[in-house]
């Protein structure tokens, strides 16, 4: 990674603020903006041009004419070569954008660095992957040569939240590419700074104009009028069931395939014969990192009841050396990402604290931080397992335990929800950890360890945490429809 020094001044200069659309940088037709506020402060750090219906419709029009114009003469590996060049002006770009980013959302410096490394990983998986995304022959007998053909599925919308607002963009957006698809992406209205920086790479990559497209705005007009525009054959999708719900019925309107990404309430289940140093190092990582806003975070820790106690001591002691503070300072939890998220998780720490449940540690304002979205790293126990608190996606860095007796009560308890996105399971019995692992609702199982796989192995939900797999080979299969050919001889 390349490392040079940018002052906030210049870098708050240097914001980019308009939508990029057919290869150009255009502001909105009526002039609207909106303002993105940096959460470590509470201050405005820039307005950006502000979406809508007209936005969207230049944009996939664009797409649409890309689809169908230079674009489709680039081999599956000359894509490839294009996202591999891709990755190494993002490279050669980390830190500025890591600062884009800590500014946008908060983040500390280092886990932005961490996510800028991700991304180039994600691209350069998919750049390998571009040429050897092969169809099928399938057997009908002596008369007849029947096989597949991988074609890119058109224009695709990417709808992308703000906990990771450069990951998930490079998440969807290098297997659609690789795909050989068109992509429109709309960021999140709380973080649209690097998801335009990036659009400023690919410009520089050299992908045809219209090929990348990003339209800043809201999900109320720019996010729905992507979702129900007619040339837009794929939409992926990360953030709440409850959105995830309104994007699925608009685009069963027009029958097209989503992949939706929808967060979870996901278990960390710690046997009594678990390496508790691991699980208990791991969850904090696991609760905390990114401040909580993390889909598959450790954010339900079932604890069998002899262990338990020093599983939580061993937490708490970890989690109070945790330190709190501004994204720039590089501390080890930055703030939350608006307003709304921090009163979101606010309202669950005081809802919890009147019901009785027991504050294990934190649930206050770090001192010395008047302004800005933080909450310190937060643990209830005593919780009653029917409450908000222990049911619903916090997305903060709050995290509930809740006791076992017996592997089949503790894995009741882990399905008895409605997501099924991650579920952890620490226990030296390979053989019991696996039996769980075969018997539990959910997209990924990791056993000893948190957050395992990265870019190769595929994540997603089932029930209400999603439709559809991304990441690895999945991951590009989306953005591809199989095209049958059948001869008879
Ligand atoms: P959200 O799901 O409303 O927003 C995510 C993205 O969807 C943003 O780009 C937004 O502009 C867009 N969007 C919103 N309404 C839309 C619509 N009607 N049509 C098309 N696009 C639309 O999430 P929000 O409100 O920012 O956060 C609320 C909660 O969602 C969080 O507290 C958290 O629990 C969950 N969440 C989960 C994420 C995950 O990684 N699974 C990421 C972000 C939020
Ligand atoms: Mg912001």
């Amino acid at each position: 990674m390349t490392v040079r020094t940018y002052s906030r001044t210049d870098l708050i200069d240097s914001l980019p603020d308009l939508h990029f659309i057919d290869g150009k940088w255009t502001g909105s037709g009526d002039g609207r903006t909106f303002e993105t506020i940096d959460p470590s402060t509470e201050a405005v750090l820039g307005s950006v041009a502000r979406g809508g219906v007209r936005e969207i419709d230049v944009a996939v029009n664009a797409a649409h004419r890309a689809q169908h114009g230079d674009w489709r003469n680039f081999s599956p590996a000359q894509r490839g070569q294009l996202i591999f060049k891709l990755a190494d002006l993002i490279e050669a770009e980390a830190e500025r954008l890591a600062l884009f980013e800590t500014l946008d959302v908060g983040k500390p410096v280092k886990e932005s660095l961490g996510d800028v490394r991700g991304v180039c990983a994600t691209l350069r998986y998919n750049a390998g992957a571009a040429d050897k995304m092969e169809g099928s022959t399938i057997p009908l007998g002596r008369d007849f040569v029947d096989f597949t053909m991988l074609e890119p599925v058109g224009v695709t919308a990417h709808i992308v939240p703000w906990n990771y607002p450069l990951g998930m963009v490079a998440r969807s957006v290098a297997p659609a590419l690789a795909a050989g698809c068109t992509v429109v992406i709309k960021p999140a209205e709380q973080s649209p700074l690097t998801a335009l920086a990036f659009a400023e790479l690919c410009q520089r990559a050299g992908f045809p104009d219209g090929v990348v497209n990003v339209v800043a705005g809201f999900g109320e007009d720019a996010g729905a009028a992507l979702v129900s525009h007619p040339l837009v054959r794929g939409i992926t999708f990360t953030g709440s069931v409850e959105t995830g719900r309104k994007i699925y019925s608009g685009a069963a309107q027009g029958l097209k395939p989503v992949v939706l990404e929808l967060g979870g309430k996901n278990p960390m289940i710690v046997m009594e014969d678990a390496d508790l140093e691991r699980a208990a190092f791991d969850a904090l990582d696991g609760a905390f990192g990114n401040s909580g806003q993390v889909c598959s975070s450790s954010s339900r820790f079932l604890l069998h009841r002899s262990i338990r106690e020093e599983f939580l001591a061993r937490l708490a002691e970890g989690a109070a050396k945790l330190t709190v503070g501004k994204g720039l300072d590089n501390c080890d939890l930055g703030p939350l990402v608006s307003s709304e998220q921090y009163a979101k998780v606010r309202s669950y720490i005081d809802a919890g604290s009147k019901s009785g449940a027991k504050l294990r540690l934190g649930g206050g304002r770090p001192r010395g931080l008047e302004a800005g979205y933080f909450v310190e790293p937060t643990i209830f126990e005593g919780v009653d397992p029917a409450s908000a608190l222990a049911r619903e996606e916090i997305f903060g860095p709050v995290a509930v335990a809740l006791s076992f007796d017996t592997d089949a009560e503790a894995l009741a308890m882990a399905n008895g929800l409605g997501f099924g996105l991650v579920t952890g399971v620490y226990s030296r019995d390979i053989s019991r950890a696996l039996t769980f692992a075969r018997d539990v609702e959910a997209g990924s199982v990791w056993i000893n360890g948190w957050f395992i796989g990265g870019v190769q192995a595929p994540t997603g939900g089932i029930k209400e945490s999603g439709v559809g797999r991304e990441r690895g080979l999945p991951g590009i299969r989306n953005y591809l429809n199989i095209k049958n050919i059948g001869i008879r001889l």
